[in-house]
């Protein structure tokens, strides 16, 4: 489950996640902005921090942002090292399949875990035409098999499969001897991750919402209803209430008043 600071952080290791994901989804669903490629690495670090303050039990991965990974192998360990000690990281998640082998064993050889991530890479939407399934045909779900065989031979301990046809994912995930983790990729992969922000439903009504999520809940119509009906006890007087308030005793209160009117 995603995570991107430290309430959402604490209701998934709660719930019993096994991994949290401080995804850099973080950029559109929690600060507005139009794709992954514009959030930086100090404020993925930030959240990150937040998340990690709260997660007790569960692994604990940051997603390394665009830019910050792909020039070199040695940037891409500097990176995630950053992740490590800065962000309080349990691991790194990076985009990419065959390409991105040297960098993984880079990483895991200085003991960072990988999480790898093949199929649709939203870090990548201008070179894939937008946010496009991917695998559909024999020959790239071919290539897709390569990626995902790369990817576990260089060293990284799952990864996320996106955007996938359900019978490619279940059937390059009988091919790995490492977990995938899929997202729009049916349910024949080894485990599953979302959103937290879209599964929850913490939106407002009429947000487009990707073919593959299911909406467990309804956090916007909840806190819309509380702050509405705060609105309606404020202006009301209702809120706050003999009980949301500090007392004083009468000898102190007629004190006070008394050295008001001598004021006077
Ligand atoms: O950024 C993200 O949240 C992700 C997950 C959806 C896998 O990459």
């Amino acid at each position: 489950m995603t995570a991107h600071d430290f309430p959402s952080a604490h209701v998934a290791d709660a719930a019993g996640m096994d991994i949290v994901l401080v995804g850099d989804s973080l950029a559109m669903v929690a600060m507005g902005m139009e794709d992954t490629s514009e959030i930086v690495m100090e404020e993925m670090l930030l959240h990150c921090r937040s998340v990690a303050r709260a997660t007790k039990a569960a692994m604990t991965i940051g997603d390394l942002t665009m830019g910050t990974y792909e020039i070199s192998p040695e940037q891409a360990l500097a990176s995630a090292i950053r992740f490590i000690k800065e962000g309080r990281m349990q691991g790194v998640k990076l985009e990419g399949g065959e390409e991105m082998a040297p960098t993984i064993r880079r990483i895991t050889s200085a003991g960072i875990p990988v999480l790898a991530h093949v199929g649709l890479t939203p870090q990548r939407q201008n070179a894939l035409g937008g946010f496009r399934v991917q695998g559909k045909t024999s020959e790239a779900a071919a290539k897709l098999l390569r990626d995902a065989i790369a990817v576990q031979e260089a060293g990284a301990f799952a990864m996320v499969i996106e955007a996938v046809p359900a019978p490619v994912a279940a059937l390059i995930t009988k091919k790995l001897r490492v977990p995938t983790i899929g997202i729009g990729a049916g349910n024949g992969c080894s485990g599953q991750v979302l959103v937290q922000v879209d599964m929850t439903g913490n939106f407002p009504p009429g947000r487009f919402l990707p073919k593959f999520v299911k909406k467990y809940g309804d956090v916007w119509g909840e806190s819309l209803r509380a702050i509405e009906a705060y609105k309606a006890d404020v202006k009301s007087r209702a809120y706050p209430g003999p009980e949301h308030t500090y007392p004083i005793s009468d000898e102190e209160l007629a004190a006070f008043e008394e050295s008001l009117e001598s004021r006077e």
